[in-house]
């Protein structure tokens, strides 16, 4: 087998009349890493996945998927994959553990009631076994829909917008489950429009918007790359403080919170900055230097700021 479990090549897929729903992607990623797709709701995410998992005909292009072509030979390798689609939703009335074993029936699968119990206590559902789905918390449901797709021990496993919609406690969560399934040697492909979701998660990145690839590597290349490497942040300092430091030729942007943000491309510039602004009589609540993330790469590479994968006019 190759060492790629994914080979995507100038993958796309138009919709008539003029619709580049994807537009000329290419990607590989290695066995045993969890790789992202990041960007905004629309960007192509799922058009792509679902092209790799064998579901929609793409226009241009080829993914191989565990060395075959997805497009045409995806029966050979489906018991080989797990699939989480977006909004995933079990059905109401079945139990955990009925919803787990109806799948691994589909599968053809002769998994066990101890299988089962294994797979809910993996993703942290033991003690909701005699719940209906129903009633399942959003992040229970989507740790019930894990639980599902990885009936089959996949080497790969597809993973559409897992954490959407939670709240901070559930993602984090996910999260955790995540960074398991990689450490028991699963590839994971992830879609996400979180960028600290991404740059916690992903060993590789790729920012996609409006059908193609943007940038792609591992979160600390994109921020060396595409970001400034450090900010100075003065809190608080406001649309005042932001005033009397640009005044001075020093490029400064503000945050929604008020914070004033310095970015400093060269870290042997760093005294310097830090000098100038000392010289400055600003109000603020304390000031403070930060690395760059991925947000700070997304902003400079779309323009905007991305909230709950909508793009900021
Ligand atoms: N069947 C379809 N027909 C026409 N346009 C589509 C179809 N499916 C998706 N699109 C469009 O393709 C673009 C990408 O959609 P999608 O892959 O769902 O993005 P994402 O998952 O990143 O939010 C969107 O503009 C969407 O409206
Ligand atoms: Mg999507």
């Amino acid at each position: 087998m190759s060492q790629n479990v994914i080979e995507v090549r100038d993958l796309a897929k138009h919709y008539p009349p003029d619709i580049k729903a994807v537009d000329g992607i290419s990607f590989s990623i290695p066995s045993g890493t969890v790789f992202s797709l990041l960007g905004p709701n629309g960007a192509g995410k799922t058009t792509t996945v679902e092209m790799l998992e064998g579901l929609r005909n793409p226009t241009r292009g080829e993914a191989l998927i565990l060395g075959v072509d997805a497009s045409t030979e995806y029966q050979r390798i489906r018991k080989r994959v797990g699939v989480l689609p977006q909004n995933f939703e079990p059905f109401d009335m079945l139990r955990p553990p009925e919803a787990v074993l109806y799948w691994a029936r589909l599968y053809d699968l002769g998994t066990s009631v101890k299988d089962v119990e294994r797979l809910l206590d993996t993703v942290g559902l033991s003690e909701r076994k005699k719940s209906l789905s129903k009633k399942l918390s959003g992040g229970e449901k989507r740790k019930l829909g894990i639980a599902m797709s990885l009936v089959n021990q996949p080497e790969l496993l597809f993973l559409d917008e897992p954490t959407t919609g939670l709240d901070a406690k559930a993602r984090r969560d996910l999260w955790r489950l995540i960074e398991d399934i990689k450490r028991g040697g699963t590839t994971v492909l992830l879609t996400t429009h979180y960028l600290d979701e991404a740059e916690k998660l992903s060993d590789d990145v790729a920012v996609m918007h409006r059908g193609k690839v943007l940038v792609r590597g591992s979160p600390e290349e994109l921020i060396s790359k595409h970001g400034k490497m450090t900010v100075v942040v003065l809190a608080g300092a406001g649309a005042d403080g932001l005033r009397e430091v640009t005044r001075r030729g020093i490029s400064a942007s503000m945050e929604d919170n008020g914070d004033v943000v310095v970015p400093v491309a060269d870290p042997s510039e760093m005294r310097m900055v830090l000098a100038k602004l000392a010289a400055i009589e600003l109000n603020v609540k304390s000031m403070y230097t930060r690395r760059q993330t991925l947000e700070d790469v997304f902003l400079s590479l779309v323009g905007t700021k991305m909230d709950e994968g909508v793009l900021a006019e």
